[in-house]
């Protein structure tokens, strides 16, 4: 294999704010000259899908932890920089397998298959409480309920709580960007504050009163060999609670706007709900509500000719390696019948940190999808919503529809 020369430059210095309106033109245009471009303070962006199918699982860098995420961001100590910290999403080998490991049984494939018909159930009723006769707010009345009520439901949570939690979700979730928005410090930490208080008060009643619900399992599976502190177990379940409810918030929210802005698209799955997961798939790729994953360089390595130390900060771009045209055709068409996706889809990442909540994510979707255009086939766009954001989780705004 003939090696490229690796060069002394430095990548093009983007500055990040360029990013966020208008993600997809601007890395297509980088992505022409670029594979890889800094973002500054020791931070680069991998753009090509080649680079970020690898990059995800290479053994030369690992999962970002905890207190570096905090001191790159500048998080001030306090709830939100504790749970970020702790939480098992950043951190490694075994920290990382013990922590993550409270929720595998809960997250297996035929757990979730089981709770299937559960998941339609509670997507019916929300698409039966929607508006009818005048416009609404898409996002609100369905792609934020849908989430909540699923992981309240999931975890044994009032789902009358959901509109709650989830609202502090939101503020937390903030905290997960690329970078962290000092002006909104305040609320956040209010917010992992509460959020903190709601969950140890849930984990604490089944301590003392345990039901059949998956948190009483939980802290019941905790509590045979309390590895973690008590404190450590209530910041990977809020961390789970964040994990699933504002992506797939947004990512359904945009699978059916995107199905919406294509009506032979939206007329092919309602004819035919058999396409319905290719819906999910493609409105995934189009746009991701995880824009990227953030790595860390252990071993000195290499990436686009460019020589990067350890201690460098990697992100890698979904985003850009979801609209890659060597990695699919067409790639800025939206189109739910394309056949060119890759084994290796990275929209739930890859490797051990691969989303636990990938299997819950997709039959929510679907369920969801399955039950709009069973019930509300006429239902029209009249405000189009856009997803901002190139890192982290995306926020996505506002979304007006309309059913007769
Ligand atoms: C469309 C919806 C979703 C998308 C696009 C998504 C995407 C991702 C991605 C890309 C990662 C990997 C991060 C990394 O490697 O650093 C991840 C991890 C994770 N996701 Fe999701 N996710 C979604 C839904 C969910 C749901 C429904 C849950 C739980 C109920 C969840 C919980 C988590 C957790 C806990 C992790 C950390 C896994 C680990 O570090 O071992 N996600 N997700």
């Amino acid at each position: 294999m003939q090696m490229q020369p690796i060069s002394e430059a430095v990548p093009l210095r983007v500055d990040a704010r360029t990013l966020v309106d208008a993600p997809h033109p601007a890395l297509r245009r980088l992505r022409q000259f670029h594979s890889l471009v800094s973002l500054g303070q020791n931070q680069v962006l991998a753009l090509d899908a080649k680079d970020v199918f690898a990059l995800t699982t290479d053994p030369r860098t690992k999962q970002i932890e905890g207190h570096d995420f905090t001191r790159l961001n500048e998080i001030p100590d306090g709830y939100t920089s504790r749970l970020l910290a702790d939480f098992f999403l950043f951190g490694n080998d075994e920290a990382h397998r013990a922590k993550r490991g409270l929720f595998a049984r809960a997250f297996s494939f035929h757990n979730i298959r089981r709770r299937q018909d559960g998941i339609r159930a509670v997507a019916d009723g929300i698409v039966a409480d929607l508006p009818r006769g005048g416009p609404f707010d898409f996002v609100d009345a369905m792609a934020a309920r849908l989430p909540a009520e699923m992981i309240a439901d999931f975890f044994g949570l009032h789902r009358q709580d959901a509109r709650y939690f989830a609202g502090l979700v939101y503020d937390v979730a903030l905290a997960v960007g690329p970078t962290y928005p000092h002006d909104r410090h305040e609320a956040i930490e209010a917010a992992a504050q509460e959020l903190f208080i709601y969950i140890s008060d849930a984990l604490t009643v089944r301590r003392s009163f345990p039901t059949n619900d998956l948190l009483s399992a939980i802290v019941s599976d905790w509590e045979k060999d309390q590895a973690l502190t008590f404190d450590s177990l209530v910041h990977q379940v809020i961390g789970v609670v964040i994990g699933g409810t504002d992506t797939t918030r947004a990512g359904f929210a945009m699978l059916v706007a995107l199905l919406l802005l294509h009506p032979e698209q939206w007329a092919a799955v309602t004819e035919d709900p058999a396409l319905i997961p290719a819906a999910v798939n493609e409105a995934l790729r189009y746009e991701p509500p995880v824009g990227s994953i953030t790595r860390m360089v252990t071993t000195p390595m290499e990436i686009g000719g460019f020589a990067l130390p350890a201690g460098t900060v990697l992100r890698v771009s979904l985003l850009s390696a979801l609209r890659d045209p060597a990695a699919y055709a067409r790639p800025d068409e939206f189109d739910i019948h394309r056949d060119d996706n890759p084994r290796l889809h990275p929209i739930f990442g890859n490797g051990p940190h691969r989303c636990i909540g990938e299997m819950l994510a997709r039959i929510e979707m679907q369920e969801a999808l399955a039950a709009l255009v069973a019930a509300a086939p006429d239902i029209r766009l009249v405000e189009v919503p856009r997803m901002l954001g190139f890192g982290g989780i995306r926020q996505i705004t506002a979304m007006t529809t309309e059913i007769d």
